[in-house]
């Protein structure tokens, strides 16, 4: 009896101690989004400021949420939405700037605007590492404490073409009107990203490459969004209808949104189905995939790409140079870090979970 009420006197003292420390001075060691106004000095952590496109974008709230694991311990992460204006993110750059952080990861808006945010960081001597939006090699190249972080968007491409490929091979009824060749649309994501414009090509590529004759019969911008991939679909099907025999999409959002139209115009029931492939591997794509509405997808690593993104930054921001041993990741001409992607289909649910 006496022991029992000794543990729950203990358990009260020890819960209220806790307590106490949790809502004291929280001294260095913060993980929270504000980084404040001072530079890092002493034994705190490098801040570092992020500047995302847009937070509105479900693979890059995947990686908005691995930096801020990552970062745990290790760096104060200040994560601001440029919400896919660029002017707003050269202003959130200038702010980066005023509050003399260590380092910044920017996710350009436009990617052909990343001189501007070059020239404002080295004149700040703030290190760069970019992500997920390659910057061209001329403006790679305008100081070397730029870096970037990415997926090279062609091995996408062929993923997602052979994941077509496979289907074609195993499903010879895929050829509908039996004319041999593959009739198909294309859901692309923003003109001018590299993973719009390389996906496209190389899935395209990818089936031609295994003896696969196709035929185009839609192309259009969904621009990465669920809706728009569906109102997309919704057109395609009006003009081609059942002459579609596959469709191709530049991430899951958007094949999301087309699977949404096909199940509308009667698709996946009473045997009537379409090959649907995207890109990202989020976590409605592997629910689709299970369902047996989408085909396959391919792996987009949010989390390397957070974590790497984290790391090249941290290192940066102690005025060191990023190697595989101080970052956890291979370093490819002094300033690019690959991603690898991965297959995804029904079969190997777990490798992106
Ligand atoms: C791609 C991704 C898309 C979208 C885009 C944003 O890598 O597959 O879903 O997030 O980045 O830049
Ligand atoms: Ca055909």
């Amino acid at each position: 009896m006496k022991k029992a009420w000794m543990t729950l006197l203990l358990t009260a003292f020890m819960v209220a101690a806790a307590g106490c420390s949790g809502g004291g001075d929280s001294a260095g060691g913060s993980t929270g989004t504000d980084a404040g106004g001072q530079a890092a000095g002493g034994t705190e952590t490098p801040k570092i400021g992020v500047a995302i496109y847009k937070f509105d974008d479900t693979f890059m709230t995947g990686v908005r949420n691995a930096m801020t694991a990552a970062a745990e311990g290790k760096a104060t992460l200040d994560i601001v939405d440029s919400q896919n204006a660029q002017p707003t993110q050269n202003e959130k750059v200038d702010l980066f700037v005023s509050k003399k952080y260590n380092a910044m990861a920017v996710n350009p808006v436009d990617r052909t605007a990343a001189g501007v945010i070059i020239d404002k960081a080295k004149a700040a001597s703030i290190p760069v590492v970019f992500l997920n939006r390659e910057p061209v090699a001329e403006d790679m190249n305008k100081w070397d404490k730029v870096y970037y972080v990415g997926a090279k968007a062609e091995e996408s491409g062929t993923i997602s073409g052979q994941l077509i490929v496979d289907y074609w091979k195993a499903h010879p009824e895929a050829d509908k009107n039996g004319d041999g060749k593959l009739q198909y649309v294309m859901l692309k994501g923003e003109p001018g990203h590299q993973d719009a414009e390389l996906r496209t090509k190389y899935s395209v590529q990818a089936i031609q490459d295994a003896g696969i004759e196709v035929e185009a019969l839609a192309e259009d911008t969904a621009m990465w969004d669920r809706v728009k991939g569906q109102e997309k679909m919704q057109a395609f099907l009006a003009s081609h209808g059942d002459k579609i025999e596959a469709v191709l999409a530049n991430n899951d959002d958007m094949a999301l949104g087309a699977i949404e139209a096909l199940k509308a115009a009667g698709y996946f029931k009473d045997g009537k189905t379409m090959p649907v492939v995207g890109v990202d591997a989020t976590a409605p794509a592997i629910q689709a995939l299970q369902d047996g509405t989408m085909l396959g997808t391919v792996l987009n690593d949010a989390k390397n790409q957070g974590a790497a993104t984290v790391a090249l930054a941290s290192v940066l921001a102690k005025g060191e140079t990023p190697t595989k041993e101080n970052t956890g990741y291979d370093i490819t001409d002094g300033k690019y870090v690959w991603i690898a992607y991965k297959k995804i289909t029904k079969d190997n649910i777990a490798d992106a979970q």
